[in-house]
């Protein structure tokens, strides 16, 4: 794993547009996983700017989101087919026929989890996924004791992250759905690139373990230390509980230029 650690969200959130950039610039019909939630925000915020500034071309791009929420219409506002079009898709020239987020409404969730893993699939897997880290350490909605193997397939979300997700919801805890549909944690890590993205003192316990500690479906994130290219961008209280984090600077501070980003 990469750890990159940034003073500030809005540091760390440009640094992860860039790599975005790179790839579709480098290829522009390439394959994007993307995350919801507060985290990935201000990335969205750059490459919109990156679009509307410098051009950068998101009409040959396909994404696939990670989740949804089970029994949210798409014109739900908390929905993340909602959250999607609000924070990024309206705003870039990506083509709708595109765009692939679960339905959440799907008579027949079985089938549409076999669905969403073919049409990965079909567009010839993910180039790069974006992550954001729940407090439980999960990614996508894989909750603790996920199969680290597991595909697309409905998750029963825990009352920890129904709480951090109820600010979605003015805060109405019986408004946040029981299920979802999210892609595996074995989905997730045959990306050829992850990036997760950790803001936040919240968040420092998950990225502790998820970095350094062992390998363990109790810290769904933890597996991405099998990944062979993730980089793990954080502000500092994220990395607040990291032991070797004056490690994780000396090797950014002294990146081969070439590798720079
Ligand atoms: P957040 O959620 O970005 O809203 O903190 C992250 C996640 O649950 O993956």
């Amino acid at each position: 794993m990469e750890i990159i650690i940034q003073p500030t969200p809005d540091a760390a959130s440009i640094i992860a547009a860039r790599i975005i950039a790179q790839l579709v610039r480098s290829k522009p019909d390439c394959v994007i996983g993307l995350a919801t939630g507060s985290t990935p925000i201000a990335t969205y915020n750059e490459l919109i700017r990156l679009h509307r500034e410098e051009g950068l071309d998101f009409s040959n791009v396909t994404t696939f989101n990670l989740d949804e929420y089970v029994g949210l219409p798409p014109e739900h506002p908390q929905s993340y087919h909602a959250f999607m079009q609000e924070h990024l898709f309206r705003h870039i020239n990506v083509s709708s026929k595109r765009i692939h987020i679960p339905n959440g409404m799907a008579k027949d969730v079985a089938g549409e989890c076999a669905r969403y893993e073919y049409a990965i699939r079909a567009a010839g897997g993910i180039d790069l996924q974006l992550l954001g880290i729940g407090s439980d350490g999960h990614i996508g909605f894989n909750e603790p004791t996920s199969s680290l193997a597991s595909r697309t397939r409905i998750k029963t979300l825990t009352e920890r992250t129904r709480e951090d997700n109820a600010r979605f919801f003015n805060g109405d805890l019986g408004q946040v759905p029981m299920h979802c549909i999210t892609m595996g944690v074995g989905t997730i890590m045959e990306c050829h690139q992850v990036l997760i993205l950790a803001f936040g003192a919240k968040k420092a316990q998950a990225i502790a373990e998820a970095v350094e500690g062992p390998i363990t479906a109790m810290n769904p994130a933890s597996i991405l230390q099998m990944h062979a290219v993730a980089k793990v961008l954080m502000d500092e209280p994220a990395a607040g509980s990291l032991r070797k984090r004056d490690y994780y600077r000396y090797v950014w501070e002294n990146k081969p230029t070439w590798q720079r980003v």
